[in-house]
């Protein structure tokens, strides 16, 4: 254990007009976390910004936007990291790699992305950079295609499972009315998220608009020091395990129905936490898409191979069963602005172990994890939290 989460904020994610940019929205979050955190700006000694970008922002370099939160930030290291929809992860373990090389006492991390500037095909159109362009960005219907394409092979392999992916829909949809930082308030019933309608049109492949996180903007931050700093503070959320696994980008080198990536990053940082799944309150997971979340409860542990609907269609992953899952209502009801979402997450799973997560707490959280993904389980991030006290 070598890092804590003292201080966070999180803005409201959904879509904002013209007057909130990535400036205000990194402005507001650092502040608040920082404030959240008790500490000062002239505390901070590492600064790094999750941003992804590829165009949904004319405003390319990042790093020092940060610094617009107050004067005494100015001559801080800071530095903008992108690792595709796992940018904000990958922004947090940055900062603990300076907190791990002594670099830094107190780290501010941020995470941000607005992605409403621009219309519905150019959004397609600036994810799939986060595919293997040579290959796969030809195809229709964005990053949609993509896990269109994975959903279709999954459904080969083992069967339907659009009934479980409907249900994950209305799981995370419910959760999701108990956010207030989410993009939608607003629960679906199953029969809206299982029958194809005007309201909710086949995006690509099996999946609905139902099963699609939605284009969202937004910001998040923590605040990181290490743990002897970290018992003088206020509140401090602890890092037992994490673990960082990158595959293959194309999609051609890999079993990609298997989510290989993904399932060697859990299976090493239990390991590390020296935990099994079921010690864990709640994950949070990287459900861009319903079938992601399905493939991800065997990616997990949760259930073998082939067989992720049992986690759904039995209840074990709904608030009151064995092991929540996206008690946040997930990227699919809280918003998926990319370079945010991790950080985002980290935010979820450090407000349920400090009990104060509000109408989503899980009652007597100990242990959370959050995986989070780049790209076609490119990038995976898993870590293992608890409170330090
Ligand atoms: N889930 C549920 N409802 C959604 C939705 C979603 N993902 N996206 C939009 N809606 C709702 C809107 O609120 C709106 O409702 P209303 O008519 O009651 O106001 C309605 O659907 C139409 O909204 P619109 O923005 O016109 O939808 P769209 O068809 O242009 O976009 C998607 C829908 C699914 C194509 C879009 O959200 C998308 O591209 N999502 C995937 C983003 C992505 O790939 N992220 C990266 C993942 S790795």
């Amino acid at each position: 254990m070598t890092a804590c989460i003292v201080g966070w904020s999180h803005s409201k994610f959904g879509k904002y007009d013209a007057q909130t940019t990535n400036e205000t929205l990194v402005v507001e979050a650092a502040n608040e976390a920082m404030a959240h955190a008790g500490i000062e700006p002239k505390d901070i000694d590492v600064i790094y910004i999750g941003n992804m970008n590829g165009g949904f922002s004319r405003q390319e370099f990042h790093s020092s936007l940060p610094l617009q939160a107050h004067p005494d930030l100015r001559f801080k290291p800071s530095t903008r990291v992108e690792n595709a929809c796992a940018t904000g992860t990958a922004a947090i373990h940055m900062g603990m790699n300076s907190l791990a090389a002594k670099k830094a006492r107190f780290v501010l991390v941020v995470g941000v992305e607005k992605m409403s500037d621009v219309d519905g095909p150019t959004v397609g159109e600036i994810l799939l950079k986060a595919s293997y362009a040579q290959e796969e960005a030809g195809i229709d219907a964005g990053f949609a295609g993509i896990f269109g394409k994975i959903a279709s092979a999954y459904f080969q392999r083992h069967g339907d499972k659009s009934e479980a992916l409907a249900h994950i829909s209305v799981k995370n949809h419910r959760n999701g009315t108990k956010n207030p930082f989410a993009h939608f308030q607003r629960e679906f019933d199953y029969d809206f998220c299982r029958t194809p309608s005007a309201k909710n049109p086949f995006v690509a492949g099996p999946l609905k608009r139902t099963d699609c996180s939605p284009v969202s903007d937004g910001a998040a931050a923590v605040i990181l020091t290490d743990v002897q700093t970290a018992l003088g503070m206020k509140r401090a959320i602890a890092f037992r395990a994490t673990e960082h696994v990158n595959d293959f980008l194309p999609m051609s080198r890999r079993d990609v129905v298997k989510f290989e990536g993904p399932a060697l990053a859990w299976k090493r940082a239990l390991q590390q936490a020296r935990l099994d799944l079921l010690d864990l309150s709640f994950v949070e997971t990287h459900d861009c898409f319903t079938s992601a979340e399905l493939m991800q409860y065997e990616a997990m542990g949760l259930t073998p191979e082939g067989q992720g609907e049992k986690a759904i269609l039995e209840g074990w992953t709904l608030p009151d069963g064995k092991l929540p899952v996206n008690l946040s209502g997930g990227l699919k009801s809280k918003g998926h602005p990319v370079g945010a979402t991790g950080v985002s997450m980290h935010v979820m799973a450090a407000m349920q172990l400090d009990g104060s997560a509000g109408g989503m707490q899980r009652k007597d959280a100990k242990l959370g994890a959050v995986f989070n993904m780049g790209g076609t389980a490119v990038a995976n991030y898993v870590s293992v939290l608890e409170p330090l006290r």
